[in-house]
């Protein structure tokens, strides 16, 4: 089946084959073509171009975009979507005057998130998770990664993982997996932490990989959770499995986590919000991806993640939601865009770039989404009519997406 996208009124982010990345002052180039067509047969994008030279195909179904522009779906490298319940609770709380800290040290946090999913069927979690997955489909996202995290124990950190697999089983959306066993210490381990490390490496990653339920392996490697020298244990037995390392870093204090996973050559390093120099010069020669979280910043009311001093130094950065019932209850791909250009100073074609081809990047998914890009997914979103793509973040708060498309099919 073909299906020709015609009057476009600009086609975004079109690139070669060979960008796996952009790094740097390449971040601030959007690759466009005003007035554009795309062709896409079945699943996968096979051409496109400027009006004077659309092809003429036979039987083609054939859409007209007049006054709407076409941009790679959004590509969401950080999740945390398959959890049980919500905190909004918590959420009053840190209005009235608490911490995330303080609440998390009274059992809220993850803790809180953990014992209700402990106590939730598979079922329900399936379900609870794919009204998420299917609210940030429409939201344009078209590429996802989801972490475990929320169980703590061998059984609930292997339904987590599950669940994750049904919904890659069941929906168009490339889904990768993360294991993320090391999120929090559960009560029991207060005292023992070494215990409960032993767990994950010992009990839980065994298990993952045999069942080969995870792509990555992520720790929390903070101040007051999981230390530098847990985090490169943890890494390393998840390493030795298999998995490649996506780990979250400095997002209350820098502890040499970020440097730490640099040098286990992880996928991506995400948060951020805290970064000294020698943390960006860590990168620096490095393969790994720096994430910014900024609905994270938003809703903890937390330091934003110094775009401009990453992209100064000549570094690219992605951008994420952390869609997750603590931190981010959002999985607006939108928002973080609008928020990235409007708090962090990055400009619409950075922050475009930075949420399709660079999060396609620290999903190792590249080669697959990211980008408009002959043999890639058809994954995509239409506008609805806009004066330019600098609209998108300019209406933070407007829904600006028509007609969602995952593998060639409307959705
Ligand atoms: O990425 N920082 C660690 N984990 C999550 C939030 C955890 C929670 O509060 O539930 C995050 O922000
Ligand atoms: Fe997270």
């Amino acid at each position: 089946m073909t299906t020709i996208f015609k009057n476009i009124k600009e086609l975004i982010q079109v690139r070669d084959k060979s960008v796996s990345k952009v790094s740097g002052k390449e971040m601030n180039e959007l690759p466009t073509i005003k007035d554009a067509f795309l062709v896409v047969e079945n699943d996968i994008i096979t051409d496109y171009g400027s009006m004077d030279g659309m092809p003429a195909i036979n039987e083609a179904t054939i859409i007209d975009c007049e006054g709407k522009m076409i941009l790679p779906s959004w590509c969401d490298s950080h999740t945390h979507i398959v959890y049980a319940g919500n905190r909004e609770q918590e959420f009053v709380d840190r209005i009235n005057g608490l911490t995330y800290e303080e609440i998390a040290n009274r059992g809220g946090g993850i803790l809180n998130s953990a014992k209700k999913l402990q106590e939730c069927s598979e079922e329900d979690l399936y379900n609870q998770s794919a009204k998420r997955l299917e609210e940030v489909i429409q939201q344009g996202t078209g590429a996802v990664e989801i972490k475990s995290g929320y169980g703590l124990t061998v059984e609930a950190e292997l339904k987590i993982l599950r669940v994750i697999k049904k919904l890659q089983q069941k929906y168009a959306i490339p889904i990768k997996a993360t294991f993320l066993g090391a999120h929090a210490f559960p009560k029991e381990y207060t005292d023992n932490k070494e215990a409960y490390v032993d767990l994950v490496i010992e009990e839980m990653l065994p298990k993952v990989a045999a069942d080969k339920l995870a792509d990555f392996i992520d720790v929390f490697c903070e101040t007051g959770y999981f230390s530098v020298k847990q985090t490169e244990r943890i890494m390393k037995a998840g390493i030795a499995h298999g998995l490649i390392p996506k780990i979250h870093v400095n997002q209350f204090t820098s502890i040499g986590g970020l440097q730490a996973s640099v040098q286990n050559n992880a996928l991506s390093v995400d948060h951020l919000e805290v970064m000294t120099m020698n943390d960006i010069e860590a990168l620096k020669n490095s393969e790994t991806m720096p994430v910014a979280l900024p609905s994270c910043s938003y809703f903890l009311s937390i330091p934003y993640t110094p775009a401009r001093k990453i992209m100064d130094a000549g570094l690219p950065l992605a951008l994420a939601t952390d869609y997750n019932p603590g931190s981010t209850p959002s999985g607006n791909m939108n928002f973080v865009v609008a928020t990235a250009c409007i708090k962090m100073k990055m400009t619409p074609e950075e922050a475009i770039n930075a949420a399709t081809i660079n999060g396609a990047y620290a999903m190792n998914l590249e080669d697959e989404v990211g980008s408009i890009t002959k043999g890639k997914k058809a994954n995509f979103f239409i506008t609805k009519e806009i004066p330019s793509y600098g609209f998108l973040p300019y209406s933070f708060g407007s829904n600006l997406i028509d007609v969602v498309y995952l593998n060639g099919e409307k959705v």
